[in-house]
C-alpha cells in the first residue's frame, strides 16, 4: 500500500470530516496549513497527545505552531484560565492581571521598558511598524527575504509565494525586501534616507527554516541601524522565551529598539505584545492629542489571555523550561542523524535550541548549528519532500511541522524523542520505496 493509501485509511474519519468543512471553510479551516490530500482532525490534546477522530495518538511537534512550550492544556495554566473564565471574560477596563503580565515581559525580555498587548503576532508587527515610522517620522520598513513577521500589508511582502496578490501596489512599495546579508542592509541604509525601521527574525526567516549565516549578523545590524538613526524591531514571536527566557536578545546580548511577540506570550491562548524603548512606546499615551499613535483592539490584553500568558511566563521564570527543551533538541537532531546514515539517504539536520529542521538530498558541511546552504536549495527540498514526509510521518502517529521540522516542549521525553527518530526511520524507508527520494 502506497503512504497515500495507509493515509486514508488511517484517518478515514479525518476525511470525511474535511469533505463537509471544506463546503463551509475555504481550505476546510484555518489551522489546517496546506496538508495535502486531506488534514488529520484532532479534537482533543493533553501534553504533547494529540488524538484525532479516528482515535489515533499523534506525538504532537506542531505545539500550537510554537506556542505551547508547556506542552496542550498545562495543569497550571488552565487551572488559571479556567478560574479567570468564571470571574469574568472581560472587563470592559483596566485589570489587575495586565498589569502582571507586563511586569513579567519586563522582566525576562531585557529591552523591555514598556508593554502593549495585542490581539496576535501579526498586529504586533504591525503595531510595531507604525510606532517606527511614527517616531523616526519616516515612511519605509526593510525586511529580509523569507523573514516572516505575519500576514499584513506591510509584512506580507518576501514572505511566500502569493505574498503580493490583493495588496495594494502603494502599500507593498512602503516595505523594501533585501537579502538577508548585512552588505544589502549597509547599501540600503548608506543610500537612502526614508528608513525607519529594520524588521527581522533573529534565527532567521520561518522558524529558523533559513538560518542567519553568519554569526555577527545580529551585532551588524544593531551597528549600522544605530549608525543610520534607524529602529531594529526584533521580532521574537518564534523565539521570544524559547531560545531563552529573554528571548534570542537575551541569548545574543543585542538590544533592539522594539520587540514583538505572541504565540509562547500568551501561553496558547489569542494575543501578542509590543515592548520597547519607553520614549517610543509613549507615542501611544492617551496624553499626547495629536501625535499619538492609535491603537485599539477590544480583545487586547483580555483577562483570559493575561491568565495564560503570566502563568506560562511564572513557569518559564521558575524552571529549567527552555534547557530542557533544548536538551530533548538535541537528543532529537542526534537521533535524526542516525537514521540519515542507517538509511543511507542524504540529509541534513539543523536548528537552534528547541526548533529542528530536516533537508533531505542535501549537502551540508556545518555542524548543524549554523546551516550554511543556499536558500533556494532548502526551499528546493522543503518543496520537494515535505509534503510526503508530513504524510509518513503521520502514518506513524507523529505530527511534524510541515514535513521539516519539529519545535519541541519541555514535556516532551526521552522515550518520546527516541520513539520520534524511529518513526523518522521507517517514514524515510517508506518514502523511499516509493521512489519519492533515493
Ligand atoms: C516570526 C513571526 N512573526 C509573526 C508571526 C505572526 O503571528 P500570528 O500568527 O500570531 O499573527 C509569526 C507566526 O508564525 C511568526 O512566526
Amino acid at each position: 500500500m502506497s503512504i497515500f493509501e495507509t493515509y486514508s485509511n488511517k484517518f478515514a474519519k479525518s476525511l470525511e470530516a474535511y469533505q463537509r468543512a471544506i463546503r463551509a471553510i475555504p481550505t476546510g479551516g484555518h489551522l489546517s496549513r496546506d496538508v495535502k490530500p486531506f488534514p488529520v482532525s484532532v479534537y482533543k490534546a493533553n501534553g504533547i497527545i494529540k488524538t484525532d477522530l479516528d482515535g489515533n495518538e499523534l506525538i504532537d511537534y506542531m505545539v500550537g505552531f510554537g506556542a505551547l512550550i508547556l506542552g496542550n492544556s498545562h495543569p497550571e495554566v488552565t487551572e488559571q484560565v479556567a478560574k479567570q473564565v468564571a470571574s469574568g471574560t472581560h472587563m470592559g477596563t483596566l485589570n489587575p492581571l495586565e498589569t502582571e503580565w507586563a511586569e513579567m515581559i519586563k522582566k525576562l525580555i531585557p529591552s523591555a521598558e514598556r508593554v502593549r498587548f495585542t490581539g496576535t503576532g501579526t498586529e504586533s508587527t504591525l503595531l510595531a511598524m507604525r510606532l517606527a515610522r511614527a517616531y523616526t517620522e519616516k515612511n519605509k520598513i526593510v525586511k529580509f527575504r523569507e523573514h516572516f513577521h505575519g500576514w499584513h500589508d506591510y509584512a506580507s511582502p518576501g514572505a511566500g509565494i502569493t505574498e503580493q496578490t490583493g495588496i495594494p501596489q502603494d502599500t507593498l512599495s512602503s516595505t523594501l525586501v533585501i537579502e538577508p546579508e548585512i552588505n544589502a542592509l549597509k547599501q540600503t541604509l548608506e543610500t537612502r534616507n526614508d528608513i525607519a525601521a529594520v524588521i527581522l527574525e533573529p534565527t532567521g526567516g520561518h522558524w529558523a527554516q533559513y538560518p542567519l549565516q553568519n554569526p555577527y549578523f545580529l551585532s551588524n545590524i544593531r551597528d549600522l541601524t544605530k549608525k543610520h538613526n534607524v529602529l531594529m524591531i526584533m521580532d521574537e514571536v518564534i523565539c521570544g522565551f524559547r531560545i531563552s527566557k529573554g528571548g534570542a536578545q537575551s541569548k545574543f546580548s543585542i538590544m533592539p529598539d522594539l520587540t514583538t511577540m505572541a504565540k509562547i506570550v500568551s501561553g496558547g491562548m489569542p494575543g501578542g505584545a509590543v515592548a520597547g524603548r519607553a520614549d517610543i512606546m509613549e507615542l501611544l499615551s492617551f496624553d499626547l492629542e495629536s501625535d499619538r499613535v492609535d491603537h485599539h483592539g477590544t480583545y487586547n490584553a483580555n483577562p483570559v489571555s493575561a491568565a495564560a500568558g503570566t502563568a506560562t511566563l511564572k513557569i518559564i521564570d521558575r524552571d529549567p523550561i527552555n534547557e530542557r527543551a533544548d536538551e530533548l533538541a538535541v537528543r532529537l537532531k542526534s537521533g535524526l542523524n542516525e537514521q540519515l546514515t542507517k538509511y543511507e539517504v542524504e540529509g541534513h539536520v539543523h536548528g537552534t535550541s528547541s526548533i529542528v529542521h530536516i533537508l533531505l538530498d542535501v549537502e551540508c558541511s556545518c555542524d548543524g548549528n549554523m546551516c550554511t546552504l543556499d536558500h533556494s536549495e532548502i526551499t528546493r527540498s522543503a518543496k520537494k519532500y515535505g509534503p510526503s514526509m508530513k504524510i509518513a510521518m503521520l502514518n506513524e502517529g507523529v505530527d511534524m511541522m510541515g514535513g521539516i521540522g519539529f519545535l519541541l516542549s519541555a514535556v516532551h521525553d526521552e522515550n518520546i524523542i527516541d520513539s520520534t527518530t524511529e518513526s523518522f526511520g521507517r517514514a524515510l524507508k517508506a518514502i523511499r520505496d516509493e521512489g519519492i527520494i533515493n
